[in-house]
């Protein structure tokens, strides 16, 4: 496994790659801001089976954390991480510094419209701009075939998909199906900051999408209802959960569905998403439905 610093290396080892298997070269991308868990395991064992060379990215990018944001107590542990990559079989892993990758504040910002209006977008100002920005300049610097991303954020996947498709950025994005711990809840390098107490109700939010499940099976019920019914349920069963929102959008334009149209008869897919305050700790899961099947579609 080779470990990148720079922005130059890991460009040359990749075109070495490329050259060396010339048309048959495929090279697999999985970014991340590290403290690596079964997640991202999952997202380098699918990329180690569809592609020639895996190369991981660990780099927190502080553009798409707010002022009063966690950047500066992100979990971080270098060792382990590089433990989780060797053992996946990651072929490059770059982790360059905040200065290789912005030795000049960055004047440039990579803005998607529409689908970062709401969900975090509307809970984190700038936040999807950061990310826009930073994916943006690694698929630059790598130059993947094919990038894998999970779909625990899914708004995340709607961005990045649209990003790519309208500048024409030539990669495959990858929507990975969201790992989960063995009670539900969705695997995300937040969950060490939860106290036990915070932990235990955090299983509210996979319950919750359980319970939306159950509920759009009735498909007469509309958005607003299914939201109010899952906001309910929230608050009655995790008494310390805040909520940040439960919202039934439309899936990937993330748009309003119709007030009071039947769940069962939209169109497209469609997505429930939760955003839930723990004291300090934001978690976000959520689940997509194919209107007709009404059934979870990953
Ligand atoms: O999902 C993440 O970990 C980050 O948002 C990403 C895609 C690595 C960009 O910093």
């Amino acid at each position: 496994m080779i470990i990148c610093q720079t922005i130059a290396e890991v460009k040359s080892h990749i075109s070495n790659y490329r050259m060396e298997q010339g048309q048959q070269a495929k090279v697999g991308f999985v970014p991340t801001m590290g403290f690596l868990h079964e997640g991202h395991a999952s997202l380098l064992r699918r990329s180690k089976q569809e592609c020639g060379l895996t190369v991981l990215s660990i780099f927190v990018n502080p553009l798409q954390f707010g002022p009063n944001e966690d950047f500066d107590r992100y979990p971080r542990d270098e060792e382990r991480d590089l433990q989780v990559a060797r053992q996946e079989g990651a072929d490059v892993v770059f982790m360059p510094s905040v200065r290789e990758m912005y030795p000049v504040p960055a004047k440039t910002r990579v803005l998607v419209s529409g689908v970062t209006e709401r969900l975090c977008g509307a809970s984190r100002p700038g936040h999807f701009d950061g990310v826009g920005t930073v994916v943006s300049k690694l698929f630059h610097i790598v130059g993947p075939d094919r990038a894998y991303f999970g779909l625990k954020d899914a708004q995340q996947v709607a961005v990045i998909t649209t990003m790519v498709r309208d500048l024409n950025m030539p990669v495959e994005i990858v929507p990975c199906e969201t790992v989960r711990e063995q009670d539900g809840l969705a695997l995300s390098s937040r969950n060490v900051y939860l106290s036990p107490e915070q932990r235990m109700q955090a299983v509210v939010l996979s319950q919750a999408l359980a319970l939306a499940g159950q509920l759009a099976a009735k498909s007469t019920l509309g958005a607003d209802e299914l939201q109010r019914r899952l906001s309910e349920y929230i608050t009655a069963e995790a008494p310390i959960a805040v909520i940040d929102y439960v919202e039934v959008l439309s899936y990937p334009d993330l748009e309003q569905l119709q007030p009071g149209e039947p769940l069962g008869s939209v169109g497209g897919s469609w997505i429930v998403a939760l955003a839930v305050k723990f004291g300090t700790t934001r978690l976000i899961d959520n689940r997509l439905f194919w209107a007709k099947e009404v059934s979870s579609h990953v």
